[in-house]
């Protein structure tokens, strides 16, 4: 898979990838990340990518033509209906549909990935209308841009990418997989101040360990995320 990175800020993505499984996967030549800065799309003199707002208001406003340019030049299409199958163009945004596993999962089907980073007030809206394949928010808040967000895509993406986790299965058990919270982990020591692990977890019994984990993951996802469960 090859990951590329539209941004004002290429250097906020150095060292992001040289860790845990996003630096092996890397290694391992499953997928290459590139983070391009949008100026190099510009013009004039001054590599402006930004304008006032029609209209009015405060702030200012990403505008479309660097985009559409540092776009055509990664995928080789200017609209959303020329991106070739299995290349994807996302827009990073708080207006965008929310990011789940699912989405991460879909995305992780994609042979290029096209993240295009929001900042100052918004991006202009013909990048959404006509360009993006996909426009994405990572959650009900708003971040001073979308470059924490890409961090969240690509992390949530790549650990999916076969075989980027050690065990075929690790990521089959864990949280939102099978729509619930992943159960509660122990280690050593079996007690540590005055809290004991749960018993069922130190005797060995594998079919009373799975049933207490299914049981336990049930409860979490009841206290904490009782939506999921609707
Ligand atoms: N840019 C600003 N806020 C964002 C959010 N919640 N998700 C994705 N990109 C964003």
């Amino acid at each position: 898979m090859q990951i590329d990175i539209i941004t004002i800020f290429p250097d906020y993505f150095r060292e992001a990838f040289d860790y845990g499984i996003v630096r092996r996967a890397c290694a391992a030549g499953l997928v290459s990340i590139r983070a391009h800065d949008l100026r190099a799309w510009t013009n004039d003199k001054h590599h402006v990518v930004d304008d006032r707002p029609f209209g009015g208001g405060d702030g200012m406003v990403l505008k479309p033509d660097p985009i559409f340019a540092a776009v055509e030049s990664l995928t080789g299409a200017r609209r959303r209906e020329t991106v070739a199958a299995g290349k994807r163009v996302v827009l990073l945004s708080p207006q965008g549909r929310p990011f789940t596993q699912a989405t991460a999962a879909e995305l992780a089907q994609s042979a290029q990935l096209v993240l295009i980073c929001g900042r100052y007030e918004g991006v202009d809206e013909r990048v959404a209308e006509a360009l993006v394949t996909d426009e994405i928010s990572i959650g009900d808040y708003v971040l001073s841009g979308g470059e924490p967000a890409a961090l969240v895509v690509i992390d949530a993406t790549v650990r999916l990418l076969p075989g980027a986790l050690g065990s075929a299965t690790s990521a089959t058990n864990e949280s939102f997989s099978d729509g619930k919270l992943d159960c509660p982990q122990y280690t050593r020591p079996p007690e540590f101040e005055g809290m004991r692990a749960p018993e069922v977890l130190l005797n060995g019994n594998h079919a009373e360990i799975a049933r207490w984990r299914r049981d336990a993951g049930l409860d979490k996802t009841k206290r904490n995320r009782p939506d999921l469960l609707k």
